[in-house]
């Protein structure tokens, strides 16, 4: 089979549709678009949900053509409410996997439970270190050597969950929140879209509480090392 029949193949074949909720920049958005437009890539983006109407990821989603909702929380009398209005848009849009990029808002117990294992978050650290916000600024201030992000399936605790795939990062002596933080995204814009490949492919498992790939308790296609340029998978 030529690459050009084996790429058309896969455009027929079925993608996986996922739903990207992201509430400002959208840069892992972006990513995901970019991965999503190769031809083989087993993934298809239907929804993108904001709670912001001026994120500026929404433009992003415009002009590659791909359906946008808004829904502002302050706007909903409870957070039950609110989870079930975006519930229910991406069931209508037949969304199989929904992936927080900077999404802002904590979803209810109900709504992760109703999406148990087809939702899943990415985190600007190596999870369990340092959940919750300003993950660089804290990194830096407790001296670590490397720190990196995460991709993991989403709990009710936050930034809690089956790990799927890491990044780690070197932090360099001269670093600061901005140089830190810039070579952490890098790492997320290959992260994620890994991420979503491997779950999409159905090489994903969670067992335990713990990500199986390939039915083994083996990181090495979910492990985006140091030093940057090592990528194994
Ligand atoms: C990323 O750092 C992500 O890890 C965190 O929020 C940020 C979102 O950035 N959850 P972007 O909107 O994808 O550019």
């Amino acid at each position: 089979m030529t690459e050009m029949q084996s790429a058309m193949q896969m455009r027929s074949a079925k993608r996986l549709k996922i739903g990207v909720l992201i509430s400002g920049r959208g840069s892992n958005l972006q990513a995901l678009i970019e991965n999503c437009a190769q031809p083989d890539y087993p993934a298809q983006i239907v929804l993108v949900i904001s709670s912001n109407p001026d994120a500026f990821g929404l433009a992003a989603a415009v002009k590659a053509g791909i359906p946008t909702k808004v829904f502002q929380h302050r706007k909903y009398r409870t957070r039950e409410e609110f989870d079930g209005e975006i519930d229910k848009a991406l069931r209508a849009a037949g969304v199989e996997l929904v992936c927080l990029a900077g999404f802002m808002r904590v979803l209810t117990p109900t709504f992760v439970g109703a999406w148990r294992d087809k939702i899943i978050n990415i985190h600007p650290s190596l999870l369990p270190a340092f959940r919750g916000l300003h993950t660089h600024e804290r990194a830096l201030a407790a001296g670590v050597r490397f720190h990196g992000c995460t991709v993991h399936f989403v709990r009710d605790e936050l930034d809690d969950g089956p790990i799927v795939v890491q990044a780690a990062v070197p932090v360099e002596p001269d670093d600061d929140v901005e140089t830190l933080s810039a070579r952490v995204l890098n790492a997320e814009h290959r992260c994620y879209p890994l991420a979503v490949k491997l779950i999409a492919l159905g090489r994903v498992q969670v067992v335990g509480g713990r990500v199986l790939i390939d039915g083994v308790e083996r990181p090495d296609p979910a492990l985006i090392g140091a030093p940057e340029g090592v990528t194994r998978h």
